[in-house]
């Protein structure tokens, strides 16, 4: 079955705004999913993509979807700001190597730049990893995912997909990032 066509949308003034980062897996194409789940969830979205990213989105509809173009580059110092401040931020899907530079503070993306950051502006985020489980068997990744929850970020639940098998895309929970946001904008609240 193919998806709906993207309705267009506008931000609405006066709801939170929702960064989603995008990483280059294998499922990032289906990022409308929560897209659509955010805006019935009454949020505002903003789409900030990897560079490697940008190859697995129809950046056309995301525009339309959220009203505004996806950010995946610096902007330079006379640009105005494509996005208003984030009020929470979902990394979905979160791949093996974002989280690794992010867990290390490495800041070479524009992605990574606002998760960097993120941290010390107390913005609440959570990340759907999606990798496979020889990605994940590699000492490095556990210990970003130790450093990661001791910053506070709240992590998916989807297991690791055998690697070379297609990968897992119908069972990553796109919802569940939007739970982890809410739980997190709750419990500070
Ligand atoms: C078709 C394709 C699918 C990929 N899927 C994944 C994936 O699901 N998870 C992952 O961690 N890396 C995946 N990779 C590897 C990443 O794209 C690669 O590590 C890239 O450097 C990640 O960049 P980013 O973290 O800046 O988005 C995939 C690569 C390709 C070409």
């Amino acid at each position: 079955m193919t998806d709906p066509p993207p309705q267009d949308q506008s931000p609405t003034p006066g709801k939170p705004f929702l960064y989603v980062v995008v990483c280059a897996c294998g499922v990032a194409g289906d990022v409308g999913k929560l897209i659509d789940a955010a805006h019935e969830r009454q949020w505002n979205i903003g789409v900030v993509a990897t560079p490697q990213a940008l190859g697995f989105l129809d950046e056309q509809a995301i525009r339309r979807r959220t009203g505004y173009p996806i950010r995946s580059a610096w902007r330079t110092p006379s640009e105005v700001r494509p996005l208003p401040p984030a009020d929470a931020i979902a990394v979905a899907p979160a791949s093996f190597n974002t989280i690794n530079k992010w867990a290390a503070g490495i800041a070479d993306t524009l992605a990574l730049g606002i998760l960097c950051e993120a941290y010390g502006m107390n913005i609440p985020v959570a990340a759907l990893p999606y990798l496979n489980s020889a990605q994940a068997a590699h000492p490095a990744y556990g210990q970003s995912l130790d450093r990661l929850r001791a910053m506070g970020v709240l992590l998916g639940s989807y297991e690791p997909h055998k690697p070379k098998s297609g990968g897992g895309a119908e069972r990553f929970p796109w919802e569940e990032a939007l739970d982890l946001v809410e739980l997190q904008l709750r419990r500070g609240a």
